[in-house]
């Protein structure tokens, strides 16, 4: 062996040696930082195999081109065990990842806590979805109304029961020598029912009209088991040129069992109010015996009047239901007053 032999042979023995540590070193790195250490170590500048590329400047042509192609094909090997590790421990990772950030679509869902329709809010949607059903338009109408509106254009004279300042909650009282006037400024109250929409719905628009109006109402009442002095009713008017008796009963016989079962048993017996000529009510069968659901009749010829219609050429029915009794009949509610308490244990039971 010569000395450049020699020479070649050392060098490559020490690329060999360097070679089998950096094998041993990427094989046993665990993560990706390891990994990254092992390169800076093994393969970078400071690598074993670095310091003996260095020495060849000092070798013949021909060592070098035989030590240098050692060292290139060390080099090659060592990049390609370096990637393949690489690519196992990114795969490892990214599966660890994957595994933390995995979402179970089994699981079921958390619901958060869901609103509910107050019971009364409800049944007056249930009625008014029938009435829809049947070509009524659902109209709003002022909870502070006029004098003229609420009682005289009803045809109610000023001296009925019910226009008694005791019943009324007035806002600006009648004056005692005030006459009621058509433009209504005598006495401005809380509407006591949703009947005097019916004028406002008449003057609003020509007929034919079938129109409903839900809406709160005011009475100067003590609250107990059946009484509230703010309730809810929902109005409704039919004004066309032919319609009878026996379409007032079909229709509210209609929604009153829609909403209350449809094999509810109802009578009809006759009433009295000022605004309707025959007048009735209709009773529903409730344990043992029978509740007052609703007034209604034929529009009387002044209401319709006093709309500016003209009572020779239309007529018209009426009704006026009380929606809170209705709700409590469909959910079996015993104390009118549970349903203003807003507790919302009861409440709850509804949703
Ligand atoms: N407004 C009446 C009340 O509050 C109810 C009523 C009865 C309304 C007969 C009507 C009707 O439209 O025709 O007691």
């Amino acid at each position: 062996m010569n000395e450049s032999d020699t020479a070649v042979a050392s060098g490559s023995a020490d690329v060999e040696a360097a070679a089998q540590a950096a094998r041993e070193a990427i094989a046993s790195a665990e993560s990706l930082d390891a990994l990254d250490r092992v390169r800076a170590t093994h393969l970078g500048k400071r690598s074993a195999v670095a310091a003996v590329q260095r020495t060849l400047g000092g070798l013949s042509d021909d060592d070098r081109r035989r030590l240098g192609a050692t060292i290139n094909a060390a080099r090659a090997e060592l990049a390609r065990l370096e990637a393949e590790r690489r690519t196992v421990l990114t795969g490892q990772r990214d599966a660890v990842v994957l595994a933390r950030e995995a979402v179970d679509v089994t699981l079921p869902a958390r619901i958060p806590p869901r609103g509910a329709l107050h019971p009364v809010n409800e049944t007056t949607e249930a009625i008014v979805d029938v009435l829809i059903g049947l070509g009524y338009q659902v109209l709003d109408s002022p909870e502070v109304e006029t004098d003229w509106h609420n009682f005289t254009a009803l045809n109610s004279p000023p001296d009925h029961p019910a226009k008694s300042l005791s019943d009324t909650i007035y806002v600006r009282p009648l004056s005692p020598d005030a006459r009621p006037t058509p433009d209504g400024t005598t006495g401005i109250l809380l509407r006591t029912q949703t009947s005097p929409g019916q004028i406002r719905a008449m003057q609003a628009q020509p007929p034919p009209l079938y129109i409903v109006i839900p809406g709160r109402v005011y009475r100067a009442d003590t609250a107990d088991a059946t009484h509230l002095p703010m309730f809810h009713q929902i109005e409704g008017l039919a004004v066309d040129e032919v319609l009878t008796f026996a379409d007032l009963k079909g229709t509210v016989a209609e929604f009153a069992r829609a909403v209350l079962g449809h094999d509810t048993e109802l009578r009809f017996v006759p009433d009295h109010f000022p605004f309707t000529e025959p007048s009735a009510q209709l009773l529903a069968r409730y344990g043992g015996g029978w509740m007052e659901l609703l007034g209604c009749g034929m529009v009387h010829p002044n209401v319709l009047r006093a709309g500016g219609y003209d009572p020779e050429r239309v007529r018209g029915f009426a009704w006026g239901l009380g929606v809170d009794r209705m709700a409590m009949m469909r959910h079996g509610v015993t104390d009118i007053r549970q349903f203003v308490d807003n507790d919302v244990r009861f409440l709850a039971s509804f949703a």
